[in-house]
């Protein structure tokens, strides 16, 4: 099929459990298999099944799903419970001395909250809300550095039912403002400022600057005192978090709230228009973070958890905020830079809290894979026994060095596919259980029928034949809607096939054993002569050259392929003077060809110390394609981390 994404990468490793983890993995071939076979023949009964075992219900549920208004699904929908609740004081019992969250700050500052210390947080927190007049249904904004106290204000929103909306700390007061209107908050939650790389983020600042350029719905501000920076303090707005819960009692009933009551927002950029405010769920929500924290982490009472992902991100949602806390293990939370005072620092810190099971994201193995191995191998590793990665394909590459230095050849790699708006994993194996392919997020978990179809959405049956990433049947955990934009939603996700799939917008291929291989975003598909290519697959062809460290690939528009392929280079050692080398760019034109094929070679490469990238790390191949082309940068550059590059890219510094 010609217009089918052609897949050219060929990845032949495959890892076996071991005995060992294969013995002590919870779910075991023979559950998965009964879960798969549960999940097939009566879909929706599967999950009511799990939402009754793993999660307590203030009131039960009748209705399971109601889809009389698809693409607006509503799951368990007549029943009520309390996210918080279900987070926190159904573990005082039996676990309330147990530390929930081990903090470390950059500076080397530690604080430990037990289960018991955040219920007391959260409580008083809650209380504070009220007391400034937040109400149930009522947005509120987060905006904070990575401390303890993020969790806390988000548990004490899901305590009292005002739907919160975090914005990454480090985004700009602009991009604040936006969603801080676009959701009509109440109030805002801050800090007067968080440290990162050895320097003191105002984050206040970044509050105050976003209300002055309009916010009229922001009645209160609190304040968390976290850096001691000064602040400016505005009177009969802004209030500092521990004078607001000085008086406030250390109890606070949780409400309750029914399933399908919104929890959050969270906003995601699109490729074009303003961010979008993702919608999630109360009860679906959690249902899929605590099934997919045991199934996927098989997180456990003596686990020490690492999830390295801020709680501006979706990950820093379910897989710090709400999915540990629920599954009632112990977590590790770091304020600041991965690499303060060195390369070395996430490691000791993995070392000295005794981490288990470590979650991170692709780029920052690879930029830590570029340090070298003195670091991790300095540090003792064996306590990890589960590794895990999210955010953007894995290169083979980065894989490998994860497997091997990271854990020992010991640990699992789950490699987890899914989206903001899925809310929780969706491809990934199970630890113990299915066998690894390096790049791969191998097999759908249990109650999630994602496939890759064609144009008109028949499944591709062919090995290797790479097509549209589709869910073809509602999960509990989906996104409800876009807030304030329902027709939004229904464009955006459900705009092809009848509307009867979800749309995830990445290109995937599954090879001959069934495993998912996505292959990037759908719009970052290079059409060569007729061959549409997933960049990601020059990009790992580039990375495994032994000079390179990151790559990115757009298309340029060229006369007889239709479109050829540009590529980005950051090297390992120096960039060459200018941002030029001939002989190294031949080389690697060569390179690519050689591993892929000539179809995938670079028309040309030019080489920078970065590549242009959000905070969450992902590469913003809008702007390289701009500059590939020539052309002026386009567009909301705000989310950017580091702007300064679109200056070298261009030849201009
Ligand atoms: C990409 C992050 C390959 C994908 C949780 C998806 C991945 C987008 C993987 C969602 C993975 C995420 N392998 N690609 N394991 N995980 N992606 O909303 O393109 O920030 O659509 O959610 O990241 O990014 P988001």
């Amino acid at each position: 099929m010609s217009e089918n994404i052609e897949s050219v990468l060929t990845e032949k490793r495959v890892f076996e459990p071991s005995e060992e983890t294969a013995r002590a993995a919870r779910i075991k071939q023979a559950d998965l298999d009964a879960m798969y076979g549960k999940a097939e023949s009566d879909h929706a009964g599967f999950w009511a099944d799990l939402a009754r075992s793993e999660l307590h219900w203030q009131k039960a549920f009748s209705e399971v799903l109601d889809d009389s208004e698809a693409p607006f699904f509503r799951w368990f929908a007549d029943g009520e419970l309390n996210v918080s609740e279900n987070c926190i004081d159904r573990h005082l019992e039996d676990r309330g001395d147990k530390p929930a969250i081990v903090f470390e700050g950059e500076e080397g500052d530690t604080a430990t909250y037990t289960f018991r210390d955040v219920h007391r947080e959260v409580c008083l927190f809650a209380n504070a809300l009220k007391a400034k007049g937040v109400e149930m249904g009522d947005r509120v904004v987060i905006y904070m550095p990575m401390i303890p106290q993020a969790v806390f204000a988000m548990q004490a929103c899901a305590r009292i039912g005002a739907i919160h909306s975090v914005v990454f700390g480090g985004f700009s007061a602009d991009a604040l403002r936006d969603r801080i209107n676009d959701c009509e908050a109440k109030a805002v939650i801050t800090a007067d400022g968080g440290t990162r790389g050895g320097k003191v983020q105002p984050t206040k600042k970044g509050v105050d600057d976003a209300i002055a350029g309009g916010c009229k719905t922001v009645s209160t501000v609190f304040v968390y005192q976290r850096a001691g920076n000064e602040v400016n303090m505005t009177d009969g707005r802004d209030v500092w978090w521990h004078e607001a819960v000085a008086d406030q009692p250390a109890e606070c009933e949780p409400a309750r709230i029914p399933a399908e009551h919104p929890l959050y927002l969270l906003y995601t950029s699109g490729s074009t228009g303003k961010p979008k405010g993702i919608q999630h769920s109360t009860a679906g929500y959690l249902l899929n973070a605590v099934v997919t924290c045991k199934w996927v982490f098989d997180l456990r009472d003596d686990d020490v958890f690492w999830c390295t992902a801020d709680v501006g991100w979706v990950t820093g949602h379910t897989y710090v905020a709400f999915g540990p806390m629920a599954c009632g293990v112990t977590q590790v939370m770091y304020e600041g830079a991965p690499t303060i005072p060195d390369g070395g620092r996430i490691w000791r810190l993995t070392q000295n809290h005794g981490v288990t099971v470590f979650y991170t994201a692709p780029t920052a193995i690879r930029a830590l894979m570029k340090l070298g191995d003195d670091f991790p191998n300095s540090c003792d590793l064996s306590k990890l026994r589960i590794l895990g990665t999210v955010g953007e394909p894995i290169n083979p590459e980065a894989w490998m060095w994860y497997y091997q230095v990271i854990g020992g050849e010991r640990c699992p790699i789950v490699d987890t596919w899914w989206q903001t708006e899925t809310g929780a994993h969706m491809i990934s194996p199970l630890p113990g259980v299915t066998p690894l392919k390096p790049g791969s997020c191998t097999r759908p978990l249990p109650g999630i029928a994602a496939d890759v179809v064609d144009e008109e959405g028949h499944s591709i049956t062919e090995p290797d034949q790479g097509g549209y990433l589709v869910i073809k049947k509602p999960w509990p955990s989906m996104l409800r809607t876009i807030w304030g934009d329902p027709q939004r939603y229904k464009d955006t996700y459900w705009p092809k096939f009848d509307g009867k799939y979800y749309l995830a917008g990445d290109s995937a291929r599954k090879d001959a054993d069934g495993y998912f291989w996505i292959m990037g975003r759908i719009d970052d598909v290079v059409n060569v002569s007729g061959h549409r290519l997933g960049t990601m697959e020059v990009e790992s062809a580039l990375v495994a050259h032994e000079q390179v460290a990151e790559a990115a690939v757009v298309g340029i528009p060229h006369e007889v392929k239709g479109e050829g392929i540009f590529a980005f280079v950051v090297l390992k050692g120096e960039r060459p003077e200018g941002g030029y080398d001939e002989k190294l760019v031949k080389e690697l034109i060569q390179w690519v060809g050689k591993q892929i094929g000539p179809i995938a070679k670079p028309e040309d490469i030019r080489f920078a110390d970065n590549l242009p990238k959000t905070r969450s790390g992902k590469i913003m191949r809008r702007l390289l394609r701009n500059v590939a082309q020539g052309k002026e940068v386009e567009g909301d550059t705000s989310t950017l981390e580091n702007p300064a590059i679109i200056e070298q890219l261009q030849g201009r510094s």
